[in-house]
C-alpha cells in the first residue's frame, strides 16, 4: 500500500513536514508513505490555466495522488484555517470535478501547531475540504500543540503518548484502505 504524504507547510523545518516523517516510521509493514514535494511549485489556480493537461506542477500532484492509494495531510494552521498553498493545492486536485483524483480515495488529516489546539480548526477545515471533493476522509483528528516541544534534536516525537495516537491515526487511515482496496 502506498500513501501519500502532503504537508501543507512549505517551510523547510516544518513541524508538519516532521509529523509525517514520524508517522512514516509507525505505519504497518507493508505501507509505505512518500511525501509530495512540489507544493511550492504549484501556481495559483487560475481556471483559464486549468485545461488538459494542467501546467505541469499540477499534473505532478494528480499523477502522486492517482498513484497513491491513500492520502494523509499535515496541516498547519494559518489565521484558524487552512494555509493557503494547501487550499490551492487541493482546489486544482478537485479539478475535473466527476472524475478528480482524489474522489473515493481514503484520507486523513493530521496537524501541529505552535499554539495550545493543535491545529485543530485547520484540520476540521481540510476534513470538510477533502470531504466535499470526494475523499473517503478518515473521521479523527490529531493535534498536536505547542509544536516546537513535541521533536527531539533527530525530529523524533518526545512523547509515547503522541506517538501511540499517530499510529493510532494511520492504522485507522490504513484500515480504512484495506476496506476499499482489499489488495493495497
Ligand atoms: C500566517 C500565520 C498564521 C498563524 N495562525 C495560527 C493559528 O491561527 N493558530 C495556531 O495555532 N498557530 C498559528 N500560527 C503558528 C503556526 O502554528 C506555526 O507557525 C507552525 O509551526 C506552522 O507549522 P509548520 O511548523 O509546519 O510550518 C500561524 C503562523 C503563521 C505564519
Amino acid at each position: 500500500m502506498r500513501v501519500l504524504g502532503i504537508s501543507g507547510s512549505l517551510r523547510q523545518d516544518s513541524f508538519n513536514s516532521g509529523l509525517l516523517r514520524a508517522a512514516a516510521e509507525l505505519l504497518p509493514s507493508g505501507v509505505e508513505l512518500e511525501v509530495f514535494d512540489g507544493l511550492k511549485e504549484i501556481p495559483p489556480y487560475d481556471a483559464d490555466d486549468d485545461v488538459a493537461p494542467g501546467p505541469a506542477p499540477v499534473e505532478a500532484l494528480r499523477e502522486a495522488i492517482a498513484g497513491a492509494d491513500a492520502v494523509l495531510v499535515a496541516t498547519p494552521e494559518y489565521n484558524a484555517s487552512i494555509p493557503g498553498v494547501l487550499k490551492n493545492a487541493l482546489d486544482w486536485a478537485s479539478r475535473p470535478v466527476a472524475d478528480n483524483v482524489l474522489r473515493g480515495k481514503p484520507a486523513a488529516v493530521i496537524g501541529a501547531s505552535t499554539g495550545l489546539f493543535g491545529a485543530v480548526w485547520a484540520q476540521a477545515e481540510v476534513r470538510k475540504v477533502l470531504g466535499a471533493i470526494g475523499a473517503e476522509v478518515v473521521d479523527r483528528e490529531l493535534p498536536v500543540m505547542q509544536a516546537h516541544a513535541q521533536f527531539d534534536e533527530y525530529g523524533n516525537l518526545r512523547e509515547e503518548d503522541l506517538r501511540n495516537q499517530l499510529a493510532e491515526h494511520v492504522t485507522a487511515l490504513v484500515r480504512a484502505t484495506r476496506e476499499k482496496v482489499p489488495t493495497a
